[in-house]
């Protein structure tokens, strides 16, 4: 046993990073299948996720049905990531994306580094609620989300 603070937990508990995901997405898998691809999805994020203190929640619809399954990544201050076109091998994905947000100083999602289902599953970045001057981070379209 060490001393030594695990630093993903500590910064995860310090900037409140969640991975959200949506466990009602079918993205064309036959209504019969259960889990649905979105709930497997949201299991192997969990177990990803365990032991770095990044919450993963379940919600139902992320409103990116036709392009799901879909997920949102968010931290304390950040802006929020939203993913669709995922699947349960972009488990790992997500909670890499969570630990560069969390390291992020100006709470945008970097591109350098940035997991490839997390480039190419990109719909849409929100700011955050304290978010009001023209000029702050993430302002001005950088063209890669
Ligand atoms: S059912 Fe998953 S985003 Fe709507």
């Amino acid at each position: 046993m060490t001393d030594q603070p695990n630093t993903v937990a500590s910064a995860a508990a310090l900037n409140g990073a969640t991975i959200f995901v949506c466990i009602t997405c079918r993205a064309g898998a036959e209504p019969a299948v259960e889990p649905p691809p979105g709930a497997r999805l949201a299991a192997a994020a969990a177990e990803a996720a365990h032991g770095t203190g990044i919450a993963v929640q379940p919600v139902r619809c992320l409103a990116n049905c036709t392009r799901g399954p879909s997920a949102a990544i968010r931290c304390s201050h950040s802006w929020t990531y939203v993913f669709g076109g995922l699947d349960i091998a972009c488990a790992g994905a997500l909670v890499a994306g969570a630990c560069l947000l969390m390291e992020a100083k100006d709470g945008l999602l970097p591109w350098r580094g940035r997991p490839e289902p997390l480039k190419r599953g990109l719909i849409a970045r929100v700011p955050p609620l304290d978010f009001h001057r023209a000029g702050g981070p993430g302002f001005a379209c950088s063209g890669d989300g």
